[in-house]
Formats: structure tokens, sequence, C-alpha cells
């Protein structure tokens, strides 16, 4: 089980499923739903673009839980933690983590795993903030990723590829029905 945030999901994160789902017999990705942050995707627009970035990922799939994660992961069967750790600095955090619940759950075992060390500098919280000030932040998320990010901070966007899609969508069906008509 490779439980997170995931707010928004970074390349690192799908670096890390990657390596995850090639060791692992199976890989669930839980995003937490109860964060006490306020996260700037909702849990359903978070589950929708993990769902979409690991659907070549056939022994992977994307859940959410509430509450305390060694209760889900027993819940699961799961047998693992995994998490990332990028630098020494992310070592003290999860090094506590780990020992937490080992603490509340003996049998379970916390995996690290290191993303590529191109982002070893790359965080959901960084990839925020440069992009609500308006920075790129390509080839730090996935393209779908960047497109949502994109959206929620300018809504003009959605709205553009809304009408885009009705106009598109309308000339498709109107090709159609003149092919449908020309036929005797
Ligand atoms: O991506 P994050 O924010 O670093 O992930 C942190 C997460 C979700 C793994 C952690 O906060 C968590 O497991 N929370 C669930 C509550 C819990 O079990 N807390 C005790 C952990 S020691």
């Amino acid at each position: 089980m490779y439980p997170g945030s995931f707010d928004p999901p970074t390349n690192g994160h799908l670096d890390l499923m990657e390596r995850g789902a090639k060791i692992f017999e199976e890989l669930v990705v839980a995003i937490l739903r109860n964060s006490e942050k306020s996260p700037m995707f909702s849990v359903a627009e978070r589950l929708e673009m993990l769902r979409a970035l690991t659907g070549d990922l056939k022994n992977v799939r994307i859940d959410t839980f509430d509450g305390l994660m060694v209760e889900y992961a027993k819940s699961l069967g799961a047998t693992c933690i995994l998490r990332g750790i990028r630098a020494i600095s992310d070592y003290e955090y999860e090094l506590q983590m780990a020992l937490m619940n080992r603490k509340l759950e003996p049998t379970l075992e916390t995996v690290f795993m290191m993303p590529a060390d191109k982002y070893s500098y790359v965080s959901s919280r960084l990839v925020r903030e440069v992009a609500q000030a308006g920075g790129p932040v390509k080839g730090l998320v996935p393209a779908i990723v960047e497109q949502k990010l994109r959206e929620k901070l300018d809504p003009a966007y959605a709205l553009r590829d809304a009408r885009m899609i009705e106009v598109l969508g309308k000339r498709d069906l109107d090709r159609k029905e003149k092919k449908r008509k020309k036929k005797p």
C-alpha cells in the first residue's frame, strides 16, 4: 500500500508507483480522505487523476482511506507500506511515522524507495506554490495534472475547454447527420 495526500500527484509519485509496481505483486495507492490540510484538489479529483495516470499499470489500483493508515492496510491484507524518500530531510519524519506505524501494527513493514534523482526536489507543496504563483510546472507533474492545475487556477481554461468540446462535438454530430442524409 502506498499511502499519501497526492495533492496533486507529481512525477515523483508516479515514478515511485512504477518502481513499486515492479517489486510488489499488487500495489494499492491510497489517498487520505480526512486530511486536516485544506486540499487544492478534492479527493474525487485526485482519484480521477491517479486512475488516469496508472491505467497502464495493471497491478496498481487506487483507493481512498480514512482514519488510521495501519487499520486500512490491515483491512486490505497489505503486508508493506511503501513510502518515498527524496532526501535526508524526509528521513526524520518518515522514520517517526514508520516507527509509530510499527508500534501500532508490528506485522506491517514500511519499505522506503527513492524516486529518480531528477525528481528529488519535487513535492506536491512546491508544485502547488509554483503553479499558484503562475510559474511553470512542466516536467514536474504529468501532463494531465498540469492541465488540471491550469483549470483550477484559471477557470477560464475549463470554460474554454468545455466550449471547445461542445463545438467539436456538435461539428461531429452535424457531419454524421450529413452522411446519413446522403445515403440512399
Ligand atoms: O503524502 P503525505 O501527506 O506525506 O502522506 C501522509 C500520510 C497520509 C501517509 C499520513 O499522514 C497518514 O498515514 N495519515 C493517516 C493517519 C495515520 O495513520 N496517522 C499515523 C501515522 S504515524
